[in-house]
């Protein structure tokens, strides 16, 4: 570090003791930073300091009165006094202050063991409760939807106010009222209407807020299991709370993982799943038209013999597996392993790497060292975020809380690009709106106002001759051609040059974009040419493991092509098994389950008759297979069609690790014992594997982790040892280290309107991803069905308003939907949520389109 960036410091005494700190530490942070412990209570690292209970205050040479630490910056020469009898009794005062309103009811209070009220009551010595206020008498607990508020128990720290705004971004809460008056009131009308993060539940210091499942335990009856949600691709630890084998809730901690404490609906209400009456419990083969129930044994030996038959039959290519983005890295290894080691197939394959293989298993032959993976340290790095077809607060809403607090905290400037119009808080500087389908020429106009602007080349060369059109495509046709303004164009180059280093968020939309990997390319170009990088949003918690151990008939584990002769000879020689190699482009196991030339099809976790492109195709895919195996956790659409259907534990029931969006292989613990007869799918495959001759002999999860650790390219020494505190981001591998240039076309999607007015986006709700979610009673709840979100002008064309029943048609299919009406929508486009099997959005999907056109019209409800 230079001198003129070299942090100042300050000299101050705390207790008798000179002390240097960093300029613009408080006393508190000062007096922490030495070893000083202080009292807090409304306090809250993550937050900005709020000032609003007193218990932090302090001595401070040449005030009368104490003055609080939490929010009173050091000054040099300063000497600060932390204990003191005087500052006893002014302490212990301020609580009796506090438990003025706050009836001790802590025997049927739900915080009762782990509340910071208790807690500080106690270490102060506060045993008298003298003051009262007149007519002091309870209220009612309010009814805030997924949450309860209960104004007897609030000591008004303002902590639900202050993280509801600066870290979810939402507002929803604010003190209303005066004197005795006073309470927490939703922003959102009479009851609460918000992201039901729970962030307000779990900072609030005391019983006041508390979720409306019931929880039906002690603090101190509960063990505390920490482990990794597992919806979406961030990541967030969780501690799983059982009670007696049961578990009662999910908890959150500022102290762990990469979340800081932050979850959203999914995870911190999502637990409901687990202990679901519509767990799928015992193994069930079909006899005649009914799967009817029967033992592990006689289940898998079914398997094995039809897979032998197919085998023998028709080759190994007859069999096929399609499995879940949410099985763990064990699970995932193990089941390619089988299939290429023991059954010699490479049918191998995930839904997002069907839809869009250069995203995921192909993504470093496509993208090198600039793979859109980056290190979420990135954020708080950054010089500014761009949101690229990106609904950061609805898609991965935990990566939403790190970027703005690092807006917050460092002012970070944020630019969006979108066809739609997604909310953020704090605003973005500037939003700029596309047409869908011209997502590379607006990158083209970026690039090449930033050369314009006379911006090096970042070490990639001139990143405009990547431009395959580039001889023809000039800044400002670019922005007419995109549906931007050149004036927008140049002002967001300008903004991102000037802040430096942008971090670009990839959005769902964009994996799921016919042209995503060409979008990949051309705003990795503008990454690098301004010395940023490139995160693509994945779907589910370990999308990114599912790759990087060889879900996908390109590579093996580690990215090792499984065209390659030497790649094979590798885990030949490591697996003590002949491993072909298997040349050939991919197979298209849709197209080629259709023409009859998968005999056997085997459905690891996922439903892609609901959650995959053009269900009735796939439905009529998978009916052509002449056996199908489906395991799972629950019934679905696709488990309907099973000849063998398997019961599988959840993520609470099981060891392993996932790897999430930024590469970080983390711990997964478990919490509770199986429901039924539930295995994790490694034992499933690892007894089908020896049914089928090989040689396993696996007793553990952790033993297969520790054949990855050994093998498997990037995740060397990864063991669950190794990972248990933290997790481990993964080398991946790269052509080079250096920035590089990649070619793009800027050729734009034709979509045909006629009769089908509007360009939908299919996408997750707020509330559901994948299977699990839907068998919680509170994101059910929370989200019962499908939505149509609509722009307000398109909603008056269409004759419809928000609330109402609506039909969505396209040329492939129909479904009913609640309609939205809502500035989110642009003109022309609509979103639909996906996730609901009785209204499957991905029904509408015509494979041969690239781009779904839909039409609304109101229904009678
Ligand atoms: S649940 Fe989340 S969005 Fe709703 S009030 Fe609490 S902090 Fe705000
Ligand atoms: S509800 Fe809880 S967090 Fe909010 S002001 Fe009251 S005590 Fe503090
Ligand atoms: S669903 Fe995603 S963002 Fe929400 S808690 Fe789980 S990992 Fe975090
Ligand atoms: S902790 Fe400082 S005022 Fe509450």
């Amino acid at each position: 570090m230079n001198e003129t960036s070299a942090v100042k410091t300050v000299s101050l005494t705390i207790d008798g003791q000179t002390v240097s700190v960093p300029e613009g530490d408080t006393i508190l942070t000062a007096a922490r930073r030495n070893g000083v412990d202080i009292p807090t209570l409304c306090f809250l690292e993550k937050l900005k300091p709020i000032g609003s209970c007193r218990i932090c205050s302090v001595e401070v040479e040449g005030s009368a009165s104490p003055i609080m630490s939490c929010v009173t910056p050091v000054v040099d020469g300063m000497k600060v006094v932390t204990s003191s009898e005087q500052l006893s009794r002014y302490r212990q005062e301020m609580m009796r202050f506090i438990l003025t309103n706050h009836p001790l009811d802590c025997p049927v209070c739900e915080r009762s063991g782990e509340c910071l009220l208790q807690n500080r009551t106690f270490e102060l010595n506060v045993t008298e409760h003298p003051f009262r206020t007149i007519d002091y008498k309870k209220t009612a607990v309010d009814d805030w939807n997924e949450l309860r508020y209960n104004r007897n128990l609030c000591i008004f720290c303002e902590r639900c106010v202050k993280v509801c705004w600066e870290i979810q971004g939402f507002g929803a809460l604010a003190i209303g009222g005066n004197g005795y008056q006073a309470r927490i009131v939703p922003t959102t009308g009479e009851t609460l209407d918000c992201d039901f993060c729970g962030q307000c539940l779990a900072v609030c210091p005391v019983g006041a807020i508390s979720s409306a499942i019931i929880f039906s335990a002690r603090s101190w009856e509960i063990e505390k299991v920490e482990t990794i949600c597992p919806f979406c691709a961030v990541g967030c630890s969780i501690e799983m709370n059982v009670k007696n084998g049961a578990l009662v809730r999910n908890t959150s901690n500022d102290n762990i993982g990469v979340n800081n404490g932050n979850l959203c609906a999914r995870g911190r209400f999502g637990h409901e799943s687990v202990q679901s009456e519509d767990r799928f419990r015992t193994p069930l083969v079909r006899k005649g038209v009914k799967l009817a129930e029967t033992g592990w044994d006689e289940a898998i030996e079914n398997v094995a013999g039809k897979i032998s038959e197919a085998i023998k039959n028709y080759g190994p290519d007859s069999v096929g597996v399609i499995v879940s983005e949410t099985v763990t890295n064990e699970d995932a290894y193990l089941i390619q392993k089988v299939f290429r080691a023991g059954l010699k197939s490479n049918r191998i394959e995930t839904l997002s790497n069907m839809l869009n293989p250069k995203l995921n298993s192909g993504i470093f032959d496509e993208m090198g060292s600039s793979a859109p993976i980056a290190s979420y340290d990135r954020i708080g790095e950054a010089g500014s975020f761009v949101f690229f077809g990106c609904d950061a607060e609805k898609e991965n809403p935990v990566i939403a809380n790190m970027v703005r607090v690092a807006m917050r905290d460092s002012g970070t400037p944020l630019f969006v690009a979108n066809t739609r119009n997604p909310l953020f808080k704090p605003h973005a500087r500037q939003h700029v709106r596309y047409e869908y389908g011209t997502e590379t020429l607006l990158a083209a106009a970026l690039i090449g106002a930033l050369k314009e602007s006379g911006l090096s080349d970042g070490g990639v060369g001139d990143p405009s001759a990547f431009i395959k059109t580039s001889g023809s495509v000039s800044v400002s046709e670019a922005a007419k051609s995109a549906g931007v303004s050149e004036e927008a164009v140049r002002r967001m180059a300008e903004g991102i040059k000037t802040a430096g280093s942008p971090l670009i968020f990839l959005g769902k939309e964009i994996h799921d974009h016919p042209k995503g990997a060409e979008i990949a390319r051309a705003l990795s170009n503008l990454a690098n040419l301004a010395g940023g990088r490139l995160l693509l949003y994945r779907e589910y918690c370990n999308s990114q493991g599912a790759n990087d151990m060889g879900l996908g008939p390109s590579h093996f584990p580690g990215y090792l092509r499984t065209d390659s002769d030497q790649a094979a000879g590798y885990y030949s020689a490591k697996w003590g098994v002949e491993t072909p190699a298997f040349p050939g482009p991919s197979p298209d196991m849709l197209t080629d389950l259709v023409a009859g030339k998968i005999k056997v099809l085997m459905v690891v976790g996922c439903d892609p008759i609901t959650h995959y492109n053009d269900g009735q195709f796939v439905r009529e895919a998978i009916q052509s297979a002449g056996f199908v195996v489906v395991t799972g956790s629950y019934d679905n659409e696709t488990g309907v069609l099973a000849d063998v259907a398997l019961p599988t534990t959840v993520a609470a029931e099981r060891d392993g690790s996932y790897t999430n969006n930024e590469g970080r292989v983390q711990l997964l613990r478990k919490g509770v014992e199986p429901v039924g007869q539930s295995k994790p799918e490694w034992e499933i495959f690892r007894d089908l594997g020896v049914r089928m001759g090989m040689d396993m002999s696996y007793e553990t999860c952790e033993q297969i982790a520790e054949e990855i650790a050994e093998l498997v390219p990037g995740y060397h020494g990864l063991t669950h040892n190794c990972i248990a505190r933290g997790g481990a981001l993964i080398t991946y591998p790269g052509k080079s280290s250096d920035a590089e240039g990649y070619e793009f076309d800027t050729a734009t999607i034709p979509s045909d309107s006629s009769g089908f007015p509007f360009v939908a986006i299919i996408g997750n709700s707020l509330f559901h991803l994948g299977v699990a979610s839907r068998h919680s009673k509170a994101l059910n709840h929370m989200a019962p069905g499908a939505c149509l979100e609509i722009s307000p002008d398109d909603a008056v064309t269409v004759g419809v308003s928000d609330g109402d029943n609506a039909v969505v048609e396209s040329v492939q299919g129909s479904i009913n939907v609640k309609v939205v009406v809502t500035g989110r929508s642009s003109k022309g486009i609509v979103f639909i949520t996906k996730n609901f099997e009785n209204a499957p959005a991905t029904h509408l999907i015509y494979r041969k389109n690239p781009v779904t056109r839909v039409k609304v019209s109101r229904t009678g409800g």
